[in-house]
């Protein structure tokens, strides 16, 4: 049995980082909905429950509830911002709406340097708040070991219950010591060791996967991107040679994308793949086409259909794996003012029918993004796919602005292919989230020697981002500018003319289209 924290979900932004920080700690955490029957999370037998913030008032009529049975599990129990409040409510405080919300950082001074929270922690520590209203009454058998400016009760404990509660939240980034108090909390409270490690998992899910899929075989479309990547090296170690690997040229990849998975999936791990070279008939129904909707559906629609014929090929098999992670399978709260409830990707392109007679295999389905990276590394992939940068399904037809014709295409892979290298090896392409070059349909007059030039314009995208819902442009050095600029205008025929996006999401997009 795997030493497991539960979080209850009750609709913060912040939900999955809790999650994440437990398992930065290598104890293995799952989030569930607020509203969990107690029996249910006892059957899990966790060592411990974390209540998470939320954008509710206790006291509104809407407000999530946990089932009040948690508190009878005998089980340690930390709430968080909304779930001190939680805590305040159910076991007989008092919760008052703030005069006003208390929001940013914030100074906190821990009473009582024995609460094991704070075990070896300093007197004095920077934390984040973000709350309105606030506990006034401390429930029966706590009492406050933290206090800050605004809130005598900024942290609390019933230590001989193992019950805790703070104010602030010790998950995000601005709270700099948040994550030793969840260890704390994770080892020192709820005693866990520290067993939740990547190696640990790789043992557990080749076990899994083997019992799941038996002598059957396995169906995996490969794209290049680091989920189905990891995805195909695990199963493939579970199950060597009953894996088949299928891999589409749709004729909008990058300049070495082909290349690489064939190199390091065909040669190196020595995976079955499947070539799928279908760029002409993609290129063929995207001709004349410029809108950017239409192009995302022609390249979904034809990927499916594609891929089926590429899955009748491959023979019979009774599986298809898929790259699901953890967040998309997280049941999210539809609780009004979380914005993780309101966020819904509009980029399923490449899902396949769900008619398609196949069972599924999701080795990576309880996995955090960070998570598969680290897996790829220690099943030996190469750092050029395991910490590759995010690239749409729709490739670089939604960078072509205008027409996808396959000149365009060329002109759009080198200029690519020269961001790409240039990134790498000034380093900035593993800091940021993406970066990548866009062909804009205008022309304008240049000079190149003594020759009159009437030519394409590349417009070069860099972004840092958490998720892709948000983006801030990064200010990359001038130099480094400066180089990409000339070697794409010195060495792409058909270019003239590049320009940087200085637009951060929103009200921009990442993409161009
Ligand atoms: P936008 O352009 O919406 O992009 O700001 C957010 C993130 O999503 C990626 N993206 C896509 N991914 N199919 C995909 O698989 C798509 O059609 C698609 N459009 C955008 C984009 O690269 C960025 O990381």
């Amino acid at each position: 049995m795997v030493e497991t924290i539960v979080i209850l979900d009750f609709g913060s932004q912040y939900t999955q980082v809790i999650a994440r920080r437990v398992r930065e700690c290598n104890v293995y955490s799952v989030i569930l909905r607020h509203d969990t029957p107690a029996k249910e999370i006892e059957a899990l037998r966790p060592s411990g429950i974390i209540l998470s913030g939320g954008p509710s008032s206790v006291y509104a009529k809407t407000a999530p509830m946990p089932d009040k049975a948690i508190f009878n599990l005998g089980l340690p129990l930390l709430g968080v911002c909304y779930g001190l409040q939680l805590l305040g409510h159910f076991l007989g405080g008092k919760v008052e709406k703030g005069e006003k919300r208390e929001y940013g950082k914030g100074a906190l001074r821990v009473t009582d340097g024995f609460c094991p929270l704070f075990a070896n922690l300093p007197e004095s520590l920077q934390v984040w708040n973000s709350h309105g209203d606030k506990l006034t009454k401390i429930p029966k058998g706590f009492k406050s070991v933290a206090i800050t400016e605004n809130s005598q009760f900024a942290a609390i404990e019933n230590r001989e219950r193992k019950m805790f509660g703070l104010q602030f939240h010790p998950e995000v980034a601005h709270t700099p010591r948040g994550k030793e108090i969840v260890s704390n909390f994770v080892h020192n409270i709820c005693g866990c060791g520290k067993n939740w490690t990547m190696r640990s998992y790789i043992e557990q899910a080749v076990e899994e996967i083997r019992a799941q899929v038996g002598k059957e075989r396995v169906i995996l479309g490969l794209s290049g991107g680091v989920d189905s990547s990891v995805a195909a090296a695990l199963i493939h170690k579970a199950i060597g040679d009953q894996l088949i690997c299928i891999f589409v040229n749709n004729g909008v990849l990058r300049g070495r994308e082909a290349g690489v998975v064939r190199e390091v999936f065909g040669r190196h791990f020595k995976i079955k793949l499947q070539y799928e070279d279908a760029s002409e008939l993609f290129l063929r129904r995207l001709k004349g086409v410029t809108d950017p909707e239409r192009k995302r559906k022609i390249i979904g629609k034809t990927f499916i259909e594609v891929f089926q014929g590429a899955t009748k090929r491959a023979g019979k098999a009774k599986f298809l794996a898929q790259g699901t992670l953890y967040p998309d399978v997280i049941e999210s709260v539809p609780i009004a003012g979380n914005p993780a409830a309101m966020i819904k990707s509009h980029h399923n392109v490449g899902g396949l029918p769900k008619n398609m007679k196949f069972q599924l295999v999701e080795p990576l389905k309880c996995l955090f993004k960070d998570e598969v990276r680290e897996l790829g590394l220690e099943l030996g992939l190469p750092r050029e796919i395991v910490l590759r940068q995010p690239f749409p399904g729709p490739g670089l037809a939604v960078r072509i602005l205008g027409e996808v014709t396959p000149e365009r295409c060329e002109i759009l892979r080198n200029a690519d292919t020269i961001v790409v290298e240039e990134m790498k090896a000034s380093g900035w392409y593993y800091k940021i989230w993406q970066s990548f070059a866009v062909l804009l349909p205008i022309r304008s007059v240049g000079v190149m020697g003594d020759e009159r030039t009437y030519d394409y314009t590349i417009a070069i995208r860099a972004v840092e981002s958490q998720d892709g819902m948000t983006a801030d442009w990064v200010k990359l050095p001038y130099d480094l500018l400066e180089k990409l600029a000339s070697r794409i205008i010195n060495e792409v025929k058909g270019v003239n003319r590049c320009v940087f996006d200085i637009t951060s999401k929103p009200p921009g997009t990442i993409e161009w289209e």
